[in-house]
This record gives C-alpha cells, sequence and structure tokens, in this order.
C-alpha cells in the first residue's frame, strides 16, 4: 500500500501501569506515550526489553486496558475496530496448541 497523509493511529498521552506483585511499587509500562502513524506507513518499534513495545501494541490491539490517555484507529476506537474484525495480530509466542 502506498503512503499517505492520512493519520491512520493516532497515540495521545497514553499511561499503562501494571500493579506490582508485591503491592510495593505499580509498574509503569507505558508513560504519556505519543504516536502518529499514517496510511500506508512500515513502522518499527525498538528498544530494551521491558520498554514497554508489547504493552503499546496490545493497547491498540485493545488487549490491554490502558489508564489513560487515547487511541484512535481510523478515527475509531480499538474495541470497535476489534469488533468489527480488522485487526491481524501475529503474538511473540506461540499462543495455539501443538
Ligand atoms: N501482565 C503484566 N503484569 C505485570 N507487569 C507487566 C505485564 N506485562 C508487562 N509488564 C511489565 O511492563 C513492562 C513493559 O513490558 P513489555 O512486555 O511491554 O516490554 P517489551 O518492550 O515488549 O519487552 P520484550 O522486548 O522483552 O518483549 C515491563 O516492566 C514488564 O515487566
Ligand atoms: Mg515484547
Amino acid at each position: 500500500m502506498s503512503q499517505t497523509d492520512e493519520t491512520e493511529i493516532k497515540i495521545k498521552g497514553l499511561c499503562v501501569t501494571f500493579p506490582d506483585k508485591d503491592g510495593v511499587e505499580d509498574i509503569q509500562a507505558l508513560k504519556d506515550v505519543n504516536l502518529d502513524i499514517k496510511e500506508g506507513e512500515f513502522v518499527s518499534l525498538l528498544g530494551p526489553s521491558g520498554c514497554g513495545k508489547t504493552t503499546l501494541l496490545r493497547s491498540i490491539a485493545d488487549l490491554q486496558e490502558i489508564n489513560s490517555g487515547i487511541i484512535s484507529v481510523k478515527g475509531r476506537t480499538p474495541k470497535e475496530i476489534r469488533k468489527s474484525q480488522k485487526y491481524g495480530i501475529v503474538f511473540q509466542s506461540p499462543v495455539l496448541y501443538d
């Protein structure tokens, strides 16, 4: 697909935290993430292990509850897009039976 100026995925001020299993301090996986992705754009997320790449993808895919911020995909919410079966996702580890 060729790239256009149309913003397809818009993320503003996205924050996701996970409760600390020891109950000491929550883990802030994403803090104030802002990202605009245009239609047809090829995007790679790079960063050290634990920096939040998977959490960001899961948030866009509506597989992760977010704490605050806005995610818009084609002007709709991730839940609307997921429910209309417009997503495809390949997981990092196998999730099906052998
Ligand atoms: N379900 C969870 N419960 C608690 N903490 C989590 C959970 N998922 C992710 N985290 C924490 O959130 C942070 C971001 O994790 P994430 O898996 O998004 O990183 P990543 O960049 O995808 O790492 P990797 O390169 O190893 O795949 C890490 O500190 C991780 O331990
Ligand atoms: Mg990951």
